[in-house]
């Protein structure tokens, strides 16, 4: 089975799940290549999101392609989904029982997937992945999860909101290609991370790397 074949069993089997929450809102599944060296992981679509299908397509999504652009790629050519796939009503926060009944299937995404590299925007999405991290002090940190790697990033809509937040996030985002020129050298076992392997290694192993 292709990667778009197994996405595409992943999202009807998404779709008819009826045990799933915000089941009145309509699906967000995710787009881009497949073959992504980076997904970028949202929170839950906004109003726009939900009116069109698609990922991070209102101004926060439009501040995304711009650094994207900046970077010198294409939003085509990345994967951008959310923790949560719907809608939560006047665009609320998710809810920990939202995020923990959609979470097999982002885990699932992400296996099928299999990016070199997974960018969380935003507290909510950095904490899936990350749970100990705070997004003010981990943003930009590079971190290593089994064998993925881990670049929590602020969400756009938080820059738009703060000039501070806006500089950061453009500042960590065109380190990127530099990030995954690293991370590939690491993963191919031709460099090793500069950080200091921790004492004594969590289960998870959560080590920030450089
Ligand atoms: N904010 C998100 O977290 N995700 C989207 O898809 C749009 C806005």
């Amino acid at each position: 089975m292709t990667k778009t074949e197994a996405l595409h069993d992943l999202a009807q089997k998404l779709a008819a799940d009826s045990a799933l929450p915000l089941r009145s809102a309509n699906l967000v599944f995710g787009e881009g290549d497949p073959d992504a060296t980076v997904v970028f992981v949202g929170e839950a679509p906004g109003q726009k999101e939900d009116e069109l299908g698609r990922p991070f397509v209102g101004r926060a999504g439009q501040l995304l392609d711009r650094l994207i652009v900046q970077v010198g790629w294409r939003r085509e050519a990345v994967y951008i989904t959310n923790i949560v796939k719907r809608r939560p009503p006047e665009n609320r926060d998710p809810l920990p029982e939202e995020i923990s009944a959609y979470q097999p299937y982002l885990t699932r995404q992400l296996a099928i997937l299999a990016p070199l590299l997974v960018a969380p925007l935003g507290r909510f999405a950095m904490n899936f992945f990350l749970p100990e991290a705070k997004i003010s002090r981990d943003h930009g940190q590079v971190f290593r999860i089994g064998g993925q790697f881990v670049v929590p990033l602020y969400h756009p809509a938080a820059a738009l909101r703060a000039t501070q937040v806006l500089e950061d996030l453009t500042k960590d985002f065109l380190r990127l290609p530099k990030i995954i020129e690293k991370c590939r050298a690491i993963a191919a076992g031709t460099a090793t991370p500069s950080a200091a392997p921790p004492a004594s290694p969590s289960p998870r192993s959560q080590r920030k790397l450089f």
